[in-house]
């Protein structure tokens, strides 16, 4: 693009820049370029004549052919263009795992995944792949994804709090929704033992390793893959002499590893049918309990809590109740924190 501008030596090019910004002279939106020690600033005018003497004073004028700014667009929405119904259903957020974006889509715009894969990765340059999510199923909780840009392998390191973990989101659970979560249970970790029951690749684990003091924590998980990357994660994070990882069932193992100060329960559909696993292995402790429930049985789920605790003959209370985070338009996952004496 044909350009007016003005031509100043590198020297006085910040000057003459600040000049002309305040004069409001600059032209928007054209890249600045320098040649041979000039650089050349576009001007925001249709003539040499229309510049004030200032400005004229700090160099010379030139028409030079310039290329527009790159702006990177501010959504992938600005890279699309659907017709106005189905622009409207695009999701406004996805989850990043660390070069991995997961996304859900309506069934709606199934026929464009392509094209929104390819945007996102335009719009976010830190991304590699995207992959469109058809939900959480299963014993190991596995996530059914479809890549639909980029890369077909989904392995990645997220980084959270500090903490470094590889995984392959398309093998094992992880949600990256959970970090603040994480770092409130390494808070309150002092020195002592901790136990994850179902651990996944060991982020609840390999953050309390990393914040707090505790001396022992070991994670559990069913699903060798797993255990596998928590293997891995333990040495990329160097916390072989304080964490250790088993491949099994929460429910045989945990009684057999003698007694803990704090447990970690993130199977949030079945923590409940784990409770007393958890309690055989806690003489005086807390228990992190997490849950899905729809809004209206919070109460419901105390009770059943309760009433697990009392069989089991504990004194205990509920020290906290908290909404982790929206799970479904009519359901929380909630975390109970439960205070155990003997
Ligand atoms: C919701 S994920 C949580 C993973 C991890 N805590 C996290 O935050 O990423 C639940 C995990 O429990 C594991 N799991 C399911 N049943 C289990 C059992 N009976 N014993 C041990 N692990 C189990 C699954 O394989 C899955 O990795």
């Amino acid at each position: 693009m044909k350009k007016l501008c003005l031509g100043v030596p590198r020297k006085k090019a910040q000057g003459a820049l600040m000049t002309i910004r305040e004069n409001k002279l600059l032209s928007p939106d054209i890249e600045i370029v320098e040649e041979d020690g000039i650089v050349y600033i576009p001007l925001n005018v249709s003539g040499p004549e229309d510049l004030s003497k200032t400005i004229s004073a700090l160099g010379m004028t030139a028409i030079k052919d310039l290329a527009p700014l790159h702006r990177p667009p501010k959504s992938y929405k600005d890279l699309l263009d659907l017709p106005p119904d189905l622009q409207e259903e695009l999701p406004s957020s996805f989850d990043v795992i660390g070069d991995v974006c997961i996304i859900k889509l309506p069934s709606t715009l199934m026929e464009y995944a392509g094209r929104i894969g390819n945007a996102i990765l335009g719009a976010n340059r830190s991304l590699k792949k995207v992959a469109m999510d058809g939900g959480v199923k299963g014993e190991f909780r596995l996530r059914d994804l479809t890549v639909i840009a980029g890369d077909k392998n989904l392995e990645t390191v997220h980084i959270e709090n500090n903490v470094r973990l590889k995984l392959d989101p398309s093998l094992v659970y992880f949600s990256p929704r959970l970090s603040s979560e994480r770092l409130r249970i390494s808070s309150l970790a002092g020195k002592g033992r901790v136990l994850d029951m179902f651990c996944g690749v060991g982020p609840f684990a390999l953050t309390v390793a990393r914040h707090s003091e505790a001396n022992e924590i070991v994670g559990i998980d069913l699903n060798p893959d797993c255990i596998r990357y928590f293997n891995t994660n333990i040495s990329i994070n160097s916390v072989e002499d304080r964490v250790n990882a088993i491949l099994g069932d929460a429910r045989d193992i945990a009684p057999t590893l003698g007694s803990f100060d704090r447990i970690i329960m993130n199977l949030p559909h079945s923590s409940l049918d784990f409770l007393e696993s958890a309690l055989q292995c806690i003489h005086e402790g807390t228990i992190h309990m997490y849950s899905i429930t729809e809004g209206s049985s919070i109460m419901e789920e105390i009770s059943r809590i309760d009433s697990i605790l009392k069989r089991s003959g504990r004194d205990h209370s509920i020290s906290f109740i908290k909404e982790v985070h929206q799970y479904s338009p009519t359901s929380h996952m909630m975390v109970f924190d439960l205070s155990v004496t003997a």
